[in-house]
Order: structure tokens, then sequence, then C-alpha cells
């Protein structure tokens, strides 16, 4: 019950409007099968984060992206966990197709 309710709540943290309108989002960092992570900067305060685009499955037959549950537990362990070496989740955003952590650097 508890689980259900932090996922509610997470998927509703999920902005709907465009990443770009917020961040400046630059270079490439790195890149893995599902997931591209891009330098940006965020607008309103000139802070610089990491943007990873996450590649969302089309459908359940689908092999290719990432299952919305598998990116929702990600997110929550991100906003649960504050460890030094474990990256700080400070926004989320999505599509139809992506989601968008920014990252702390
Ligand atoms: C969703 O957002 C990503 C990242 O900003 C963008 O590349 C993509 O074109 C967007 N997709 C749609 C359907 O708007």
């Amino acid at each position: 019950m508890f689980q259900l309710v932090i996922l509610v709540f997470t998927m509703e943290l999920f902005k709907q409007q465009d990443v770009e309108d917020f961040y400046e989002v630059g270079e490439e960092l790195g890149s893995g099968q599902f997931a591209i992570v891009k330098q940006c900067r965020e607008r309103s305060s000139g802070l610089d984060y990491a943007a990873k685009f996450i590649k969302k499955r089309q459908s359940l037959a689908s092999s290719r992206g990432v299952r919305r549950e598998d990116i929702e537990r990600e997110v929550t362990i991100l906003q649960q966990v504050q460890h030094p070496n474990i990256v700080t989740l400070h926004d989320v955003y999505e599509n139809r197709t992506d989601v968008v952590l920014i990252l702390e650097l």
C-alpha cells in the first residue's frame, strides 16, 4: 500500500511540459542502449545539471525502450535515497516518447 502511494505520487511529479522550455540542452555526456545523458542548464537559475533522456517502451510486445514501471522504479529510488554516491534527482519531464530525468551533477 505504501509502495502504491509512492508510485502514484511519483507519476504526478512527471511534468508534461517540454523540457527545453526550462532547460538549455547542451553536449552529450554519455549514452546507453535506451538513454542519452546530456549536459543542460536550467534557464531560471543558470545552474548546470545532467539530463537523462530515456526512451519509453511503446508497446508490451516491443523489446525496445524502457518499461514505464522500470522508469518509475528508478525515479522512486532516486527520490528516496540521499547518499554521496547516488545522484540527486532535481526534476522529471515526460512526453509520449521520452522521460527526461534532470540530475544534479
Ligand atoms: C519528447 O521529448 C524529447 C526530449 O525533449 C524529444 O526529443 C522528442 O521529440 C519528444 N517527443 C514528442 C513526441 O514530442
